[in-house]
């Protein structure tokens, strides 16, 4: 069955709106766990606009799942990582003054310092997972940085999806681009823009093994509860 792992970043965004103590994102994990996903993923960002260290360190002790670091390549961050050592990073692209992760890694173009942070984390213990564009030329690039996962943006399908448009072809696409990654050797994940309308197609698709899924699961929170919207997710995708 394929796995949940839920991001906890907005719980931190709503905190950080009043620079106050609540509500607290590990209380979020733990409760999300108690649920019954598969995984905490949460995001230190650059500019710290939600998760902070002392968070990540939080979590490290709190979480009894797997706890799934995206984070980009900027050597500081990159320390920070072989510090704490989380079960696993997924490195992300980055920009400051994106509202939200815009399309994947380019792991073409960024061949020799996305290797070069793989390596220092699975020498750090660190599994490492590459979120890339669900594309042939990204998938056949990840292959040499020595990453064992990869995690496909379904933004595009998402998009398509929302307004009603030809998701089908992107969805599609991700069939074969799942099937290509899992021939190469890969485990294959996928996320982002996936909510409780558009998330059944990617949980069928065969071979996928995890999808991470953050705002559509703390938008539900707020009326549910997080429990509720993490138990509501994992029984769409079941
Ligand atoms: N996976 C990755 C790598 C991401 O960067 C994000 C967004 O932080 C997600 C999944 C979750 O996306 P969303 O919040 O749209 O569910």
């Amino acid at each position: 069955m394929v796995k949940l792992g839920v991001n906890i970043d907005h719980v931190a965004t709503v905190r950080e709106a009043r620079k106050t103590f609540e509500p607290d994102p590990v209380e979020a994990a733990r409760e999300s766990e108690a649920a019954g996903c598969d995984g905490i993923v949460c995001h230190l960002r650059k500019d710290r606009r939600h998760i902070n260290d002392r968070d990540l360190e939080k979590l490290k002790e709190a979480v009894t799942t797997k706890l799934n670091l995206e984070m980009s390549v900027d050597p500081e961050i990159v320390d920070i990582a072989c510090g704490v050592k989380p079960d696993q990073a997924t490195l992300v692209p980055e920009k400051r003054q994106e509202i939200t992760t815009e399309g994947g890694l380019n792991v073409v173009s960024n061949f020799e310092r996305v290797r070069e942070v793989v390596q220092r984390l699975l020498h750090s213990d660190i599994e490492v997972s590459l979120f890339i564009d669900p594309e042939p030329e990204q998938v056949k690039a990840s292959k040499g940085t020595g990453a064992k996962i990869i995690e496909f943006h379904t933004g595009r399908y998402a998009e398509e999806f929302n307004v009603g448009g030809d998701y089908e072809r992107e969805l599609s696409n991700l069939r074969e681009m799942t099937r290509f990654g899992l021939k190469e050797g890969f485990i294959v994940c996928a996320g982002h823009g996936l909510n409780y309308s558009n998330v059944t197609p990617v949980a069928r698709i065969e071979g996928m093994y995890e999808l991470n899924i953050g705002h559509s699961i703390i938008s539900r929170a707020v009326f549910v509860g997080i429990a509720e919207a993490v138990r509501l997710m994992k029984g769409l995708m079941e």
